[in-house]
């Protein structure tokens, strides 16, 4: 790994978590949030939301993984989400540009494409697979901070001093969400939950689209391994199926009533339950390929 010292906001979150593990062996990893957590690393507490916190923390870092934020529509109003999530980016990426610092990757969500979690805002993308060149019409408040943030970042990009990349996880499925997972596969028309437990609902949409944490995490370090990032970009990053019963384009047919264009239809032909997300960019750009297939959960 080139870049020797990392800072990582969020470090105490659920992502945050495995994303300190999977660099740990080889940085020096330096976590950010507003509270501890039990890793063994060099911790510091503080919020996003705190310009000079963040500059102070960033003296001498290589790189800065930005995880930290409301991390759904649930976690404030809209207003409060917005506001942090926001201000959140920008101190980072700001700070990191006064500190010097060679790379940021900003942890952004699917949601910017309009997939949003709020009832009835649910938008139909233009085609299948959904690539990065897909319109971003985010809907509620969260999703919409996300998108700004990324623009962020690309503006930052664009002024030359750094390298910035976006990351777009898909519903992060945490081993506490599995009882839910399992819960809404055998009563799919019943699930309201959380059901059994879990700390939220089963998510993903109405493709319920996944991705195991580990996966994420390396995604992460892929952004950091990387030689060069030669312009900014937003990457999907999903598990290369959904946990939806039945595939993907037939599914997707059903709840829009409507025929898509199929502009890759040879990944729907070899993966029936590959994503909405067209992930052969992310493995161009930073040689990323998920590794956990949860799909076992179903049965
Ligand atoms: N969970 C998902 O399904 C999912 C999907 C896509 C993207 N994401 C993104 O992943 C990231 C992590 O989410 P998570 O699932 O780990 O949620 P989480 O709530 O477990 O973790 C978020 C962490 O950020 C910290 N934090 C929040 N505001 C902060 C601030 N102002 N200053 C410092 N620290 C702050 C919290 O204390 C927490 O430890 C978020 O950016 C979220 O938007 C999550």
């Amino acid at each position: 790994m080139k870049f020797k010292k990392i800072l990582i906001t969020g470090s105490a979150g659920l992502l945050g978590r495995h994303v300190v593990r999977e660099l740990m062996p080889h940085s020096h990893v330096i976590g950010f949030d507003l509270k501890k957590s039990d890793e063994s690393i060099e911790q510091i507490v503080g919020s996003t939301t705190d310009f000079s916190a963040v500059l102070a923390s960033c003296k001498d870092v290589d790189a800065v993984i930005h995880v930290a934020a409301r991390p759904n529509i649930w976690s404030g109003t809209g207003e409060q989400i917005l506001k942090d999530n926001v201000n959140g980016a920008w101190n980072v990426l700001q700070a990191a540009e006064e500190a010097k610092v060679k790379r940021v990757v900003l942890c952004s969500s699917d949601s910017v494409i309009g997939f949003t979690v709020m009832s009835g805002n649910l938008k139909r993308p233009e085609y299948l697979p959904i690539d990065t060149s897909h319109v971003l019409r985010p809907t509620d408040p969260y999703a919409l901070s996300k998108q700004i943030s990324e623009t962020m970042g690309r503006s930052f990009f664009e002024r030359g001093n750094i390298e910035i990349i976006a990351l777009r996880p898909v519903f992060v499925l945490y081993e506490e969400m599995y009882g839910e997972v399992k819960a809404r596969a055998k009563d799919p028309s019943n699930y309201k939950g959380p059901a059994v437990g879990g700390p939220s609902a089963a998510g993903g949409g109405p493709l319920w689209h996944y991705v195991d944490p580990r996966d994420v995490a390396s995604a992460f370090r892929c952004a950091l391994e990387v030689p060069v990032l030669p312009k900014f970009e937003s990457l999907f990053v999903s598990a290369s199926t959904t946990l939806a019963p039945n595939p993907t384009i037939e599914r997707m047919s059903a709840f829009s009533n409507q025929a898509y264009e199929i502009r890759r239809p040879e990944i729907y032909k070899n993966n029936p339950y590959a994503p909405l997300y067209d992930l052969s960019e992310t493995e161009k750009v930073i040689g990323f390929t998920p590794k956990y297939d949860l799909r076992h959960l179903l049965y």
